[in-house]
C-alpha cells in the first residue's frame, strides 16, 4: 500500500508493501548491473548521510522508518532532502528489512547519483598531492577501507585502473565509511596508464613484493601510488609505468600484507610531512 504520509513533511510518501516498485528498484541496486544501468548507488546510516550532506551530495531518495526522523540530526536529513527536492519514502519496518543491509541496518538510507571525477592532469598537480592508483582491486570492502584511508590522509583521489570492484557497491560504500563522498574516484584502462603516468612529475611509486627498495625512503611530490590485484599483485605493464618500486619488510612467515593495509602504511609515509596531530 502507498499513501500521503500524515507527516508534517508534506512531500513524504508512506509505503509499506513490499511489492512496491520503488522498493523493488532500490533493492536492485544491489545489483551492478543495476547500479551501471541507473547510475545510482546507495547509502546507509544518519552519520553517512551527513557526510553526504556535508560534502554536497543531493540524495535522489531518502527512505526512512516511519517516525525515525522526527527530531534531531535525522529531521535535519530530511528537511535536507526535501530541500534538494528528493523522493522522501517513509517506510515499514517490513519495507525497510528489504531494503537495509541484513547485519546492523540502519533506519534511514538514501539513494545517490554516482560521480566519476576525470584523471588528473598530471602536469597541474599541486606539488604536494597524492593520488592512489589500485589496479583490478577485487574486494569491495579493500576498496571501500582504502577510500577511507585516502580521505583520512587528504589524498585527492583514487584512480581504478583495469576492471575492478565497484566503489558504488554497498560493502566498498559501507567500509569507506562516508569517505564515498569526500574521495573523488576516477577510473582508466590498463592501456591508458602507462602514458598517462609517464606525464607524472613526481615519483610514481608501485608496490612490488619483489622490490627491494624499502618505502620508508623519501618520496619526490607530487606522489603517485600504484597498488596492486590481491590476487597476481601488479602487472608487468603497470609495474613498468612505475619510476620505483617499493616493498613493505615483513619478517613473519606471511608473504604479503592485505592490500588496504599495505596502502595504509605507504600512504601515511608519502603524506608524512602534513600528517600532524
Ligand atoms: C595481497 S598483495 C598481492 C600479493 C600477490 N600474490 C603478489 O605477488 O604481489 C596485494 C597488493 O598489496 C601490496 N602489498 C602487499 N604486501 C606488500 C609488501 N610487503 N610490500 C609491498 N607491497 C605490498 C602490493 O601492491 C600487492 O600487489
Amino acid at each position: 500500500m502507498t499513501r500521503r504520509s500524515d507527516s508534517k513533511h508534506a512531500g513524504v510518501r508512506a509505503i509499506t508493501s513490499l511489492q512496491n516498485d520503488r522498493i523493488k528498484a532500490i533493492r536492485a541496486l544491489d545489483m551492478r548491473k543495476a547500479r551501471r544501468e541507473s547510475g545510482q548507488f546507495v547509502a546507509e546510516g544518519t552519520s553517512v548521510l551527513v557526510t553526504a550532506r556535508d560534502a554536497g551530495w543531493p540524495p535522489a531518495t531518502l527512505l526512512f522508518l516511519a517516525g525515525s526522523l522526527k527530531n534531531g540530526v535525522g529531521r535535519d536529513l530530511l528537511d535536507w532532502a526535501e530541500h534538494a527536492g528528493a523522493e522522501c519514502l517513509e517506510v515499514s519496518a517490513a519495507v525497510l528489512a528489504k531494503v537495509a543491509v541484513k547485519d546492523n541496518p540502519q533506519s534511514v538510507l538514501a539513494v545517490f547519483n554516482q560521480r566519476w571525477a576525470a584523471s588528473p592532469d598530471p602536469e597541474k598537480l599541486p606539488p604536494e598531492a597524492v593520488w592512489v592508483v589500485l589496479e583490478a582491486i577485487r574486494d569491495p570492502g579493500n576498496l571501500g577501507t582504502i577510500i577511507r584511508t585516502a580521505d583520512a590522509v587528504d589524498a585527492q583521489g583514487v584512480i581504478l585502473v583495469g576492471n575492478s570492484a565497484d566503489p558504488y557497491s554497498r560493502e566498498a560504500v559501507r567500509a569507506s565509511m562516508g569517505s564515498i563522498f569526500n574521495v573523488p574516484i576516477a577510473r582508466m584502462q590498463l592501456e591508458e596508464f602507462s602514458s598517462w603516468a609517464s606525464r607524472w612529475r613526481g615519483d610514481v611509486v608501485g608496490t612490488h613484493l619483489k622490490a627491494t627498495d624499502d618505502f620508508r625512503k623519501p618520496c619526490r611530490l607530487p606522489g603517485l601510488l600504484v597498488m596492486g590485484s590481491e590476487g597476481p599483485g601488479l602487472s608487468p605493464e603497470a609495474a613498468g609505468a612505475c619510476t620505483r618500486l617499493v616493498k613493505i619488510p615483513m619478517a613473519g612467515r606471511i608473504d604479503s600484507l592485505n592490500i588496504a593495509v599495505a596502502t595504509a602504511l605507504v600512504l601515511y609515509e608519502m603524506r608524512k610531512g602534513k600528517l600532524s596531530l
